[in-house]
């Protein structure tokens, strides 16, 4: 995939875009159990992930695998119904080309949902939060997106990450989760490899480091995202306590937490949807000087 990003990235660009006549400016991703959000977007056309070039299938239970372009609260959208991990096998390439997809079909903000364990014994299953920050620890450890041959069109070798999730857009899913009487947490989400579940070593450590959640997914996406200018913003559903000394995770409660969440997590997206200037333009990423 390295070698001719561009192509492949305009491939699947023009398959979409030869289904849909709405032009999409905010890109969707809804994670483990959020999928049913895709079904309240109109004028809505639903292309399978199978029928797109370059990207893979995915393999969980929970993520149908398709992209759904439309209207949701009034903004022209591309909602992910699934993502790729990279504990499936796929790459971090892989993971995130659906991101440069999105870009390059016209979406200059994205909005990545994810499930993830709340590391704070004070904290409940089914709580939302906002990612103010994040800790890539697989991209520390050089499983990294943006590793190898840069591509200057798409953006530069060394992209910032500093502020990566957008103030403005954070700003305006706390006013959204005030107005609506939804109690929004906010933290540092850790994405972690995965598929394990982490030991409670490893969960006593994610707290040492600052994290406040982890979770296996949305980074990936975000660093690629940021790596093009679009503007991001990261929302958790807190799906179970990851607590050293609590019960051990496991993937239905992480499902079971997305149906009863549904309800708030719907209305503070759709919420915030409808705030956002989708003619906002991308805000070019400025190569760091060496
Ligand atoms: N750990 C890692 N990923 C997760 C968890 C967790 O406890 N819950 C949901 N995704």
């Amino acid at each position: 995939m390295d070698n001719d990003l561009s192509a492949q990235i305009e491939q699947a660009r023009f398959t979409i875009a030869a289904r849909s006549h709405i032009e999409p400016r905010i890109a969707l991703i809804l994670g483990s159990g959020l999928g049913d959000l895709a079904d309240a977007v109109t004028e809505s056309v639903t292309v399978p992930y199978t029928e797109i070039p370059g990207f893979v299938q995915p393999a969980v239970a929970g993520h149908r695998g398709e992209l759904v372009i439309g209207l949701l609260a009034g903004q022209p959208i591309a909602v992910m119904r699934g993502r790729f991990h990279f504990y499936e096998g796929h790459s971090m390439q892989q993971v995130t080309f659906p991101v440069r997809v999105l870009h390059a079909l016209g979406c200059t903000t994205l909005l990545a949902t994810n499930a993830a364990g709340g590391l704070h014994d004070n904290w409940r299953v089914g709580d939302l939060m906002l990612i103010t920050d994040h800790i890539f620890l697989p991209g520390l450890a050089g499983h990294h997106p943006l590793r190898g041959p840069n591509d200057d069109r798409l953006g530069p070798r060394f992209p910032p990450m500093v502020g990566a999730y957008d103030a403005a857009l954070q700003a305006v899913a706390r006013a959204v989760a005030a107005e609506l009487g939804i109690p929004l947490r906010e933290g540092i989400y850790m994405m972690l490899a995965g598929p394990a579940f982490e030991s409670s070593a490893e969960l006593r450590m994610c707290r040492t480091l600052g994290a406040d959640a982890v979770g296996m997914s949305t980074v990936p996406e975000v660093v690629v995202a940021r790596h093009m200018g679009m503007r991001c913003l990261g929302l958790s559903l807190i799906t179970n306590l990851a607590l050293p000394n609590g019960p051990p995770a496991n993937h239905q409660e992480v499902l079971d937490a997305g149906d009863a969440a549904r309800p708030a997590f719907t209305a503070l997206i759709c919420g915030i949807l409808a705030r956002i200037d989708s003619s906002a333009a991308t805000i070019p990423t400025s190569p760091v000087p060496l």
